[in-house]
């Protein structure tokens, strides 16, 4: 798909599809014949411009057909970038269900930072250009290929293409991500899921070395490795490596991804209802490799590691159980009380390796973590558990920047008392006490070593098999946290 930028003065509008962005409170705004369009439309009360309404008008002049797809903006007062980012993807897949090759879509009166405005509208194009349907026999490449970005108030187009740029890259990196989630675990291994990493590395340019079992357990990694013992695959550390700000080598930020590639929930077993949508607890990993993806394409001048313990919770008579205690390469010992609970046990060795083995200066983890994030505050933000105010500042701008939100729990010591074990230092469950996503975050802060920390849980944004809460969402994987943690890492 190519996205062009042009100035209107500068062009014949000659395209027979054309995408017109119009406001509910402002009249007048483009050429005469299109002002008297929606004047007319306005008092038929077909066409309004109130937010999220779309209207395609066709008319045939001398046989050939012209459309043209309005889409209302709403309030001008309430306009912001993520209204734009969510109509063009709205306006996209209009399009592209009405089979067009290409588009022109109309930017008039736009009064924000054209910038932001062009960046948040490629990233739109083309994240709403993907549905997983790899497996399907009777699946058809869409057929729009050409986005033309009108601009009616003269702009710098070169200036502009360092957005476009930018939101392509952007939309690459949580595209890859959810190309990761949505592949299922019989395909993406953990073996498969380090061979990705490992092919995105070689092409965006970061470094990418896998341990395997044997590696693994000379860490003494022996939480992460509990948990993949049911599994016949293989378990995998991956660590990608990309510095590029050598002049602050000693500021580093650490990104741990969950990497369970299935999770069965091994001795403690989910019920079989849901249990296939666990090809997605990978989806933390997913996110990581995604941005740093995005983060080595734009060559960023920053220093990013990235680590994945992947490993698959099944069930054999290998595997770990209720009642076992572990050690983890931290010294600290945990009481297994269920093996549900697994993600936090792989999690918190990588934390350990990011810190000591790769100097991690600064940690943040991203995790399909606990059903409780969900029943907390639902699909419309990750949850967040942070030791850092300041750190956690910055993820709130990164946040901004990409409209995928976040909301922070709190952190009292009633949530860590109860993570103390009997029988060992920690117990891997805080079972029916409640809270169960701040407890879950709070257990992996046991482990981040007065480093400034952030833990994302992504249990309930990750996957959607319900209609997905943004325009430029597809069905299943969200790849949410991926353009999240770009936006964090440029400011880390
Ligand atoms: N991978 C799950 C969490 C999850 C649930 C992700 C729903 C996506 C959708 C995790 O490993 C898990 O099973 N967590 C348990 C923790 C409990 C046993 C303390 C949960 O949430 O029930
Ligand atoms: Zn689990
Ligand atoms: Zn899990």
């Amino acid at each position: 798909m190519k996205i062009n930028l042009k100035n209107h003065k500068d062009i014949q509008c000659t395209n027979s599809v054309n995408g017109i962005f119009v406001f509910k409170n402002k009249c007048g705004v483009f050429c005469d014949g299109l002002n008297k369009t929606l004047q007319s439309l306005k008092e038929a009360v077909e066409f309004s411009g109130k937010k999220d309404e779309v209207y395609t008008l066709a008319n045939i002049t001398e046989g050939s057909m012209q459309k043209t797809i309005f889409i209302g903006l709403g309030d001008s007062d309430k306009f912001n970038v993520d209204i734009m980012r969510n109509n063009t993807a709205k306006l996209i897949k209009e399009t592209i269900s009405q089979k067009a090759t290409s588009i022109d879509i109309h930017v008039n009166q736009i009064d924000s930072n054209m910038d932001k405005i062009v960046k948040a509208m490629v990233e739109a194009i083309l994240m709403s250009t993907y549905k997983f349907d790899k497996y399907k026999s009777d699946r058809k490449d869409i057929s729009l290929e050409n986005v033309n970005i009108i601009f009616h108030e003269e702009q710098n187009i070169e200036d502009l293409e360092a957005a476009v740029k930018e939101g392509t890259f952007i939309a690459e990196g949580n595209l890859l991500a959810r190309y990761l989630v949505n592949e299922p675990a019989n395909n993406l291994t953990p073996a498969e899921l380090a061979n990705r990493a490992k092919e995105v590395g070689a092409a965006c340019g970061f470094e990418v070395q896998i341990y395997d079992r044997k590696e693994i357990e000379n860490l003494e990694m022996e939480s992460f490795i509990a948990v993949g013992k049911g599994s016949g695959n293989e378990p995998k550390l991956i660590v990608m490596r990309y510095m590029e700000n050598l002049e602050e080598k000693d500021n580093i930020l650490g990104l741990v991804g969950k990497g369970l590639t299935f999770d069965a929930g091994g001795y403690c077993l989910k019920s079989p209802g849901n249990m296939w949508e666990m090809k997605s607890d990978m989806g933390g990993a997913g996110a990581v490799i995604g941005a740093m993806q995005t983060i080595a394409k734009m060559r960023i001048k920053k220093n990013i590691i990235a680590v994945v313990a992947a490993c698959e919770n099944l069930i054999s008579g290998e595997a770990y159980r209720p009642g076992d205690i572990l050690n983890t390469m931290n010294g600290k010992t945990i009481e297994i009380l269920n093996t549900d609970a697994e993600g936090r046990l792989t999690l918190v060795d990588a934390v350990t390796y990011i810190i000591r083995r790769e100097n991690a200066t600064k940690v943040v983890d991203i995790a399909t973590l606990t059903g409780a994030v969900g029943r907390a505050i639902g699909n419309a933000a990750t949850g967040i558990v942070s030791n850092d105010d300041e750190f956690y500042s910055k993820l709130e701008l990164a946040s901004k920047a990409c409209d995928e939100k976040v909301w922070r729990f709190p952190t009292f010591e009633e949530y860590k008392e109860i993570l103390k074990s009997g029988n060992a230092d920690l117990v891997n469950s805080t079972g029916a006490a409640g809270g169960g996503a701040i407890t879950a975050g709070l257990f992996i802060g046991e482990f981040v070593e007065d480093k400034p920390w952030i833990h994302l849980d992504i249990a309930a944004t990750a996957f959607s098999e319900g209609k997905p809460n943004r325009e430029y969402f597809s069905k299943g994987a969200t790849g949410i946290g991926a353009r999240l943690l770009y936006e964090l890492a440029k400011i880390y």
